[in-house]
């Protein structure tokens, strides 16, 4: 049996096979230390795994669905196992899908609050208190720029970033002095899986912003988390989305990101089942001619 004082600390990747956790397991690598990489396929956890061990950390891997259940208690079995202890959690298991709400299937939304929300914040509180009282380490969470504005069209994903955000940052005021920091990143669109997975890359607004590499995304996030940084927003068209959300009024936000989320062939949010550009879409270009150009 190993005793509580031989634990060795560890950083903890929760999607660590794939895009940007597989890139913050890189990065975190480079320390030497263990690195645990936690997500659902075998593949992508050997994958990340040997990154890991070439920038000269010691990998682990751990294959678990986060959304099946216990996944916390599995996990602390998992390290106690090995003699580890959780130092830096990672926080990037995560996923989107647009269209409109009423059309989208429903259990497919609300996995995005049981992943995004539900098992992000079971872990970030179950491994907090360790934290704390050892005095070190600390929680990096993904958020997005989606969590500055509500997103007509993708809803829950902007609401649940939304929740990231805001958890993230109360949690990092609450630390503050304790040693332990919790800081929030939020990427605009980073060139991984996600977009096509969420059909993110099918919007205007994820293709005017310039996307970025996860390599550039983990870089500035640890680094961030690093120096205590509440919140890191990584890159310029990141920053200007992010000031853009800050300084525009609800009103007009909410028109603009709806239209720019919009695909003209998806199904109305009505429920009639046809194209919104042959149901709404058209009756909307109608209403906004009505007689003498008067918006009804
Ligand atoms: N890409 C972007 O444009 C972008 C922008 C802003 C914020 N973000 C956020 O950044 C985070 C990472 O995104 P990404 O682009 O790296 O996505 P990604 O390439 O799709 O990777 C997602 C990771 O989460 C794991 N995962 C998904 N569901 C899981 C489950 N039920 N249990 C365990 N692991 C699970 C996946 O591994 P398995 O499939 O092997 O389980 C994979 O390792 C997400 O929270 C996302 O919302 C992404």
């Amino acid at each position: 049996m190993i005793s509580h004082c031989e634990f060795r600390p560890a950083v903890v990747v929760i999607g660590g096979s794939g895009g940007i956790g597989r890139a913050i397991a890189s990065v975190a690598a480079r320390e030497r230390g263990a690195v645990v990489l936690v997500a659902r396929s075998p593949e992508g956890l050997a994958a990340a795994a040997s990154e890991v061990r070439e920038g000269g950390g010691e990998a682990f891997t751990l294959e678990l669905d986060l959304v099946a259940g216990d996944a916390p208690t599995r996990l602390e079995g998992f390290l106690s196992a090995h003699g580890l202890v959780c130092d830096v959690l990672v926080n990037s298991a995560g996923y989107g899908l647009r269209g409109a709400a009423t059309a989208l299937p429903i259990d497919g939304q609300l996995g995005i609050i049981d992943l995004n929300i539900h098992s992000l914040t079971e872990l970030t509180l179950h491994f907090l208190p360790g934290m704390v009282a050892r005095r070190r380490g600390g929680v990096l969470n993904l958020s997005s720029v989606a969590g500055f504005v509500p997103g007509p069209y993708m809803a829950l994903y902007f609401a649940s970033k939304g929740f990231v955000r805001f958890f993230s940052e109360a949690l990092h005021q609450e630390l503050r002095r304790t040693g332990v920091t919790v800081t929030c990143v939020a990427p605009g669109p980073v060139s991984t899986e996600f977009l096509a997975r969420s059909g993110a890359n099918q919007t205007v607004l994820f293709n005017i912003l310039p996307k970025v590499d996860p390599e550039y995304v983990a870089e500035r996030a640890w680094r961030g988390f690093k120096s205590g940084r509440r919140l890191v927003v990584p890159g310029i068209s990141a920053k200007l989305a992010a000031l853009a959300a800050a300084l525009l009024p609800s009103a007009a936000m909410l028109p603009l990101v709806g239209r720019l989320q919009r695909g003209g062939n998806d199904q109305c949010p009505c429920g009639s089942g046809m194209k919104f550009k042959k149901c709404c879409g058209t009756r909307q270009i109608q209403l906004r001619r009505g007689p003498r150009g008067i918006i009804p």
